[in-house]
């Protein structure tokens, strides 16, 4: 139980965080999140493989709780660091930088575990979690590398493994590359959120036209706005909207 509510209540909170930057207009460095309570098949195995102590898995096995952290670009990944170590909901217990030393899989994150306190019926339990952070393409390769190992349990023939090899140079090469466009990309994403904002708000304002009566203008802007999607830029959405606007103070007078 404490795991699982951990698990959620992590997510929730890293999720929420990217929907205020979101909110506010801005680049999230955060993509998306996930999170998972590892099976007790899993760990079971894990404690047989280590002979962990039953009565000491609990501080142990330190990724029975999981969440990992996708993110566009690498240097995304420090800022997201930056504020788990700030946060007063958790503290640190040790941080593992596979992204400036990789590991001889190929493998790339940077791994932060933690503490974290879950308030139950019974009582406040620290459990400790394990939070992974990454980039999209990391991720890829990892999620890959991870599904081979399980099928071929550990022993990937070595045709794949050189395959895999260069795919996770590829992963690192793709990575470097996309941080030198990265703010034209930034640009890019921001200047669409701005528009559909825009566009959302001129679609509540032909609402508010027709309950006042004025479905003929209403349609009329309409069409004006379905032009401005296609062909329009953003002050031109604008200007659209502070019509409608003046349009509906003036009908409401
Ligand atoms: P575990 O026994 O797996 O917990 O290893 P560890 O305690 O030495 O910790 P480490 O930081 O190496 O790995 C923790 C987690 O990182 C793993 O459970 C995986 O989710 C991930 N990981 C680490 N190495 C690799 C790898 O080579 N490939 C993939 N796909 N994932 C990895
Ligand atoms: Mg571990």
């Amino acid at each position: 139980m404490p795991y699982q509510q951990a698990v959620e209540e992590l997510k929730i909170k890293f999720k929420n965080m990217r929907k205020e930057y979101k909110c506010r207009n801005e680049y999230s460095p955060i993509e998306f999140v996930t999170g998972r309570v590892k099976e007790v098949s899993s760990i079971l195995e894990k404690v047989k493989k280590f002979n962990i102590p039953m009565d000491k898995i609990e501080y142990e096995l330190e990724d029975i709780a999981g969440i990992r952290i996708m993110c566009q670009f690498v240097d995304d990944i420090t800022k997201v660091v930056n504020i788990i170590r700030k946060r007063k909901d958790l503290s640190i217990v040790y941080e593992k930088d596979y992204i400036t030393n990789a590991k001889e899989s190929g493998y790339r994150s940077y791994h932060i575990i933690i503490r974290y306190p879950v308030n139950l019926s019974i009582g406040c339990k620290e459990i400790i979690a394990e939070i992974q952070i990454r980039t999209l393409g990391m991720n890829f390769w990892a999620t890959a590398e991870h599904s081979l190992n399980y099928k071929y349990k550990q022993h990937i023939p070595s045709n794949i493994k050189t395959k895999l090899k260069q795919a996770a140079d590829t992963a690192y090469q793709l990575d470097e590359l996309m941080m030198q466009i990265k703010d034209e990309i930034k640009d890019a994403q921001r200047l669409f959120g701005v528009k559909s904002n825009i566009v959302s708000n001129i679609n509540e304002s032909l609402v508010s036209l027709i309950s006042l009566g004025k479905v003929k203008e209403s349609s009329n802007y309409q069409l004006q706005l379905t032009t401005l999607i296609e062909i329009g830029d953003i002050n031109q959405l604008n200007s659209l909207l502070l019509s409608i606007q003046r349009d509906i103070d003036k009908y409401k007078k």
